[in-house]
């Protein structure tokens, strides 16, 4: 959906919800099978539901996106660039001054597609990694030996906000808590404490002044992520779950590399890196006119907020060049319809997960 004032589109409540639901065979709760599971086989139908998982694209098609891009593609001088850089947590300060809380809606998906966030509640997920992707077929046994794995790990003693929880989850770029307030709800494990941090000071003072902010099991922070100076408020090493959603999207391209780096750092040996962010050619990128482009598939949305759209070779490099390993590289391709207006918009967003070794602990603990 378009922000008001906005040159482009952001990820709000209409992020992949496809109707689609099961029943959990143990507990009987209602879960989402991940990326759904809604194909679209007769093109006569495209109007009869709200969203299409997993749709195939035509070479044309495909054509005639990568033609709107370079068309669009001339980039503004470098002094434009360098102050949307420079001033860019103030255009965010400004989006949630005007916005508050009520932009970016709670994400359904979260505990389909990331049972790492809650793994007490995922053994009895729905996995689909053969979708659109390079997935790996062995997830969910992964999973489970990795909370194994971690849970065995020395924790350390220094003194730190939630430096006696056994399982820590930090989302970087958290905006009003979205993410996060869904975790603190879901995950009841006594153990777990949740970080998050976010570059701009309004959106942090709205989780901080959120009735379920529980400074028992969550520290928000103020935090610029591309700043390599800046410090966290854990040590390295110590962190099971780094969570990034809609997010390096809004970094500068030159910055994401020591940016993913750093954070991977923060990872125990065997902790996991997840992402969610734009995949190339998404319809907010199509939408794009003349005049918002920084960089190759890097653009300006009128509000000063910015957006890159990825591919997946770009992640996987990223994360690769950052010493983690491949869990799973997903494009989730979705058309979802406006059945009043007879729309159809083409989504492409993309899944990572990324696992810092487990052997880098042995050589750390010897
Ligand atoms: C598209 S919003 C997504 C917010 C949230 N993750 C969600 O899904 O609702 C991007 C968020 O990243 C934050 N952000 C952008 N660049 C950042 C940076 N360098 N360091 C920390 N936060 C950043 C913005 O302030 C904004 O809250």
């Amino acid at each position: 959906m378009a922000a008001p004032n906005n040159g482009g589109i952001m990820e709000g409540s209409s992020s992949s919800d496809t109707g689609v639901i099961v029943l959990d065979s143990v507990t009987g709760d209602v879960k989402r099978p991940q990326f759904g599971t809604r194909f679209l086989k007769d093109p006569r139908q495209v109007f009869q539901h709200n969203a299409w998982d997993n749709v195939e694209w035509t070479e044309e098609q495909e054509a005639a996106a990568k033609k709107k891009v370079l068309e669009n593609g001339q980039p503004l001088p470098p002094e434009k660039q360098e102050e949307y850089d420079s001033r860019a947590n103030e255009y965010w300060n400004e989006f949630y001054t005007i916005h508050e809380n009520r932009f970016f809606k709670d994400r359904h998906w979260l505990f389909t597609e990331f049972p790492e966030l809650a793994p007490q509640c995922s053994l009895n997920h729905e996995s689909h990694p053969e979708v659109s992707g390079t997935g790996d077929v062995q997830q969910e046994t992964l999973d489970q030996e990795h909370c194994r794995d971690v849970a065995a790990l020395p924790h350390t003693d220094r003194d730190f906000p939630g430096s006696s929880a056994k399982y820590r989850i930090l989302e970087v770029g958290c905006g009003v808590g979205n993410t996060v307030f869904p975790i603190l709800k879901t995950n009841n494990d006594p153990g777990l404490f949740v970080y998050c941090c976010d570059f701009s000071n309004t959106a942090v003072e709205l989780v901080k002044t959120n009735p379920e902010y529980d400074p028992e099991r969550c520290f928000a922070f103020v935090h610029d992520f591309s700043d390599l100076e800046a410090n966290y408020p854990v040590p390295d090493g110590t962190l099971d779950v780094v969570v990034l959603i809609f997010v390096l999207s809004a970094l500068h391209p030159n910055k994401m590399h020591t940016s993913i780096s750093r954070l991977a750092r923060l990872l125990k040996p065997g902790g996991v890196m997840l992402l969610r962010d734009y995949g190339r050619y998404d319809m907010a990128q199509l939408r794009f006119k003349k005049g918002r482009c920084l960089s190759e598939n890097f653009y300006v949305r009128g509000d000063g907020t910015r957006v890159y759209f990825f591919t997946q070779d770009e992640l996987h490099e990223l994360f690769k060049n950052a010493g983690l390993e491949k869990v799973q590289n997903l494009v989730d391709r979705r058309l979802q319809v406006n059945r009043g207006k007879q729309l159809t918009m083409y989504r492409v967003w993309i899944q990572c997960k990324y696992r810092r070794a487990l052997f880098s602990h042995q050589k750390e603990a010897t």
